[in-house]
């Protein structure tokens, strides 16, 4: 097993499939009355938030300790960060209080690595930036397979702001890995030049609908655009939001995503979110199986 997991390339496709595997097994233990395991009773997991979170942080700490693990919260808004501690001494505060995970989401794109090089513990990107956001990869990958029964051959179209997405980027290195096909899809402002080898790229969402089985669609993220990318909000709804007579364009098994939290009336409709195709409520749930899996097998569940 890896000892970090910083990026979705740092997945082989037999590493991965263990992570959804034991993500099954961990789902079948929150359907039961008692969720807890004593996986990891008597190891410590800091969840590190630099920015903001609801999901994310939540799911991870749910994960944790569904795993029996002391969990530490730390949040940047009223600790010393606020008094200019650096990232290093925050880092070495959370080693000599013997952290063996390290959960870290931060606006740097690249911190999660930094973060590895000064803990023994393990430590795990929660999303960097505009970089990456492997757990995310993994549990929407888990829902596609729960949903679709396979990995392999399956079209994913991921569409809009793509170029700030964590999300995209990891699903894409996941996603080849695991032998899916992804489409990215937005306007051309928001597709990004530096993309992996084998990933298509279209400007016309409503040609790419009838021969998709899974469409992602992203959250224009506009607290990371400091420029205009399109003319308005309602342009960019008409030409790349999904709504109701888009979504029945696509084949009858196909199914819609989305990482939350949703731009409702913008990227995608209330009528859409809310229809059986949508897995968005179900990403939520097997987030949290999916980080339990990471956990449990980062910090020795597998006998390191
Ligand atoms: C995403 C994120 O924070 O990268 N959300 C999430 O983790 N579920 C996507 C986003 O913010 O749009």
């Amino acid at each position: 097993m890896i000892r970090h997991l910083l990026s979705g390339a740092d997945l082989d496709a037999d590493t991965a499939t263990q992570i959804l595997d034991t993500a099954a097994e961990m789902a079948a233990v929150s359907g039961r009355e008692v969720k807890k395991l004593p996986a990891l009773r008597g190891r410590t997991v800091v969840n590190l938030f630099y920015e903001d979170s609801t999901r994310t942080r939540i799911s991870f700490e749910a994960a944790a300790k569904r795993l029996s693990a002391d969990v530490i919260n730390f949040s940047a808004k009223g600790s010393s960060v606020t008094k200019g501690e650096s990232l290093k001494d925050t880092a070495l505060t959370l080693q000599a209080m013997g952290a063996d995970a390290v959960v870290v989401r931060h606006p740097a794109s690249g911190a999660p690595h930094r973060l590895a090089d000064w803990v023994d513990g393990s430590v795990v990107n929660a999303g960097d930036g505009t970089h990456e956001h492997p757990t995310q990869a993994l549990l929407d990958a888990y829902t596609m397979r729960s949903r679709l029964g396979r990995l392999a051959g399956l079209s994913v179209a991921v569409v809009g702001d793509v170029l700030h997405s964590r999300v995209a980027r990891s699903n894409v290195l996941l996603l080849a890995t695991l032998g899916a096909k992804v489409t990215l899809v937005g306007p051309p402002t928001l597709i990004p030049v530096d993309i992996a080898p084998g990933t298509d790229v279209c400007y016309d969402l409503d040609a790419v609908l009838p021969s998709s089985d899974v469409v992602m669609m992203l959250r224009v993220q506009r607290e990371r655009m400091n420029d205009s990318y399109f003319p308005s909000a309602r342009e960019y709804a008409r030409r790349y939001g999904l709504d109701g007579p888009r979504m029945r364009r696509l084949p009858e098994h196909a199914i819609v995503m989305h990482p939350g939290p949703m731009n409702r009336g913008m990227e995608i409709t209330p009528e859409v979110a809310d229809s059986s195709r949508s897995t968005i409520v179900e990403q939520v749930t097997n987030g949290v199986s999916v980080r339990m899996a990471v956990l449990y097998l980062l910090l020795g569940g597998n006998n390191r």
